[in-house]
């Protein structure tokens, strides 16, 4: 396979095809002969670069070039300036128009994008724009010049480490199923993502199947895999038509399939799709459900690297691990190696959400902190309030404080602290948060999502919820806490998979961090945060003017007063549903607990 320096791309749609497009890419071919370029540049014909109202539109790549409006006579001036010269021809180029993916936005700081580095940049649904951006060189590089041991050895340098959660080195995972002595093998890409409010696997699939594809097939030649599944979830529907839009695009360019570039290596790979429950997630659910039974966790051992899909060795990797693969094998690993930290290298991906200001889908290096995740990329506690906390690694995750923000950012040192990397959701919270309520509501979803399988799980999460909703009720007694905490210790203990087992993580990080919160729950009936409803009161202070919104707008009557005379709330009618509050013009309604 060739390696080109440039990749030019010429949109042949009707509207440029109008306007002399095939004439653009022909005198662009001549004069790459002329000039000896020929084989250092590449000239597809693509679609939909812009809005074709200026076209010809043409797009240079690595360096992101739009050209508009140029006839087959000014190619020769352009190929001498841009190619020879390395000067862009501004006066063919478009500027008006700035490409911003709308989900992912333009680089915040301390961003640094190689997972997302296409994603708004290319056309996921064109594999032309993917091989612009070289795309599939280094499945190129692999198959023309490296034996799959050094390809693992290569992986494994990088200090890879899989982005689903648990960061096993992805190198060795290879390695391991390299090594079984038995055929079939298959490849597997965890792209389940469950985690409430979790999207960055999503985005790349939707934005970049292609690097998550060509990470898979060059895993397929390192482990000796000959076919594979993608199990993505039912609620991403765009993500499944891109993949499978990829899938046939790959083959047709004879990158899946068999005799891959012309040697003797095949494989090939299929979307299966799942039901959404979080539970498939984990990779022996995962495999029983691709299997068609129902999405139930195993023991391990024995691991997929040994007995996986159909019983045979199964390499099995998030979206994310695998799209850092191609980069890694293009770029080397000691580039991948130079970010982050001694353990944990290069990038993640993170959802970050909750009280922030500027919330959305990150990438940032390893080893950057908490501090600068919140206050610099995120841009922030929303309303200038207090940050109190920040869960970190999804609904099985911990919740840290205040102390750990200058931690840098490390598989390790998350789980020292007591919370996790995950897959990668990050919730702020601020001031006005109950951190008892946060516990109940992450129980809520793993209570839910149990697959019921085993005793500890089934029953031990709903008991640690019941408990947690007592104290919540303004029920809880005492002794409640310590029950809860050993509740808490057997069920993370006795659970067969990684759900039951992390499931008590929140409530056992906020009762190490806040356990006074859930003491002024329990004792005083009190909750410090005023969130727990049954907990608060409102009441209307002496500044009222009795101008009589509040009570206008309270759905159940519970307020009353004379024109001008301070108005009052009667707590057995009141429902506590903070209206008062929000309409109140002069901020007389106070909430109490
Ligand atoms: C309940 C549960 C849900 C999980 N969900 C996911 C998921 O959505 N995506 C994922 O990649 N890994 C998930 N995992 C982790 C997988 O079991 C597995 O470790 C991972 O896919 C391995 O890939 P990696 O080595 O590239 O991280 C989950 C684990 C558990 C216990
Ligand atoms: S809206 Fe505020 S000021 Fe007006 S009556 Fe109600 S509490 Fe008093
Ligand atoms: S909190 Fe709601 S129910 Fe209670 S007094 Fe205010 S508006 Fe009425
Ligand atoms: S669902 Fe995994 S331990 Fe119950």
């Amino acid at each position: 396979m060739a390696f080109y320096r440039s990749h030019v791309l010429v949109c042949v749609d009707p509207e440029c095809l109008a306007k002399g497009a095939h004439d653009v890419v022909d005198a662009m071919q001549d004069e790459l002969v002329a000039q000896g370029l020929l084989d250092e540049i590449q000239v597809l014909e693509t679609s939909r670069i812009g809005g074709c109202s200026d076209g010809p539109e043409m797009m240079v790549y690595p360096e992101g070039v739009h050209y508009v409006g140029m006839t087959a006579d000014d190619i020769p001036y352009l190929v001498e300036e841009h190619f020879l010269k390395g000067r862009i021809v501004e006066k063919f180029r478009e500027v008006t128009k700035v490409v911003v993916d709308e989900e992912l936005g333009p680089l915040r700081p301390k961003e640094v994008r190689v997972v997302l580095r296409n994603c708004g940049e290319i056309d996921p649904m064109n594999i032309e724009d993917y091989l612009a951006v070289d795309g599939y060189q280094a499945l190129g590089k692999v198959i023309g010049g490296m034996t799959p041991e050094q390809v693992i050895d290569e992986v494994t340098k990088s200090g890879l480490r899989g982005r689903g959660g648990a960061g096993f080195p992805a190198g060795r995972k290879w390695g391991l199923t390299r090594q079984v002595e038995d055929s079939p093998k298959y490849m597997v890409c965890n792209a389940d993502e469950g985690d409430p409010g979790a999207f960055m696997n999503r985005r790349v699939l939707e934005g970049d199947p292609h690097s998550v594809i060509e990470g898979m097939i060059i895993g397929a030649y390192a482990t000796g895999a000959s076919f594979g599944y993608i199990y993505c979830r039912a609620e991403y529907p765009l993500a499944v038509e891109t993949l499978n839009l990829a899938l046939t695009q790959a083959r047709e360019f004879g990158f899946l399939g068999k005799n891959i570039l012309g040697t003797d290596f095949n494989f090939d790979l299929e979307v299966r799709v799942g039901a959404g429950a979080f539970v498939c997630g984990e990779e022996t659910a995962l495999m029983a459900s691709i299997m068609g039974m129902r999405g139930e966790p195993r023991p391990r051992p024995p691991f997929p690297s040994v007995q996986g899909v159909w019983g045979k060795p199964t390499n099995n990797n998030n979206v994310e691990t695998y799209a850092n693969v191609p980069q890694i094998i293009l770029n080397g690993a000691d580039w991948y190696a130079s970010m982050g930290t001694e353990r944990s290298k290069g990038t993640k991906t993170f959802a970050v959400g909750g009280n922030v200001a500027k919330p959305g889908l990150i990438e940032v290096p390893m080893g950057i902190t908490l501090r600068e995740i919140i206050f610099d990329v995120a841009g922030g506690i929303k309303d200038g309030r207090q940050f109190k906390a920040v869960q970190t690694g999804g609904p099985m995750g911990g919740c840290l404080t205040e102390k750990h923000l200058d931690l840098p950012l490390d598989y390790e040192a998350l789980s020292q602290a007591g919370s996790m990397m995950g897959s990668g959701g990050l919730v702020v919270m601020d001031e006005n948060s109950c951190m008892v309520d946060i516990a109940r509501f992450f129980m809520d979803f793993t209570q839910a999502e149990s697959c019921g399988k085993c005793v500890p799980c089934r029953i031990g999460t709903r008991r640690i919820l019941e408990l947690l909703q007592k104290m919540c009720d303004g029920k809880g007694q005492p002794g409640d806490i310590e029950k809860l905490e050993e509740l808490c210790h057997e069920v993370a203990k006795n659970s067969l998979c990684g759900l039951g087992q992390g499931a008590p993580n929140p409530v056992l990080s906020t009762l190490a961090h806040f356990r006074h919160e859930y003491e002024a729950h329990v004792y005083e009936k009190r909750c410090p945060a005023k969130v727990c409803r049954p907990l608060i009161r409102y009441e209307i202070e002496e500044s009222c003017t009795g101008c009589m919104v509040c009570a206008r707008n309270c759905p159940v009557e519970a307020i009353s007063g004379e024109r001008r005379q301070q108005h009052v709330i009667d707590q057995n009618i009141c429902i506590r549903c903070g209206i008062c509050m929000q309409v109140c013009n002069f901020n007389s309604v106070a909430v109490e607990s």
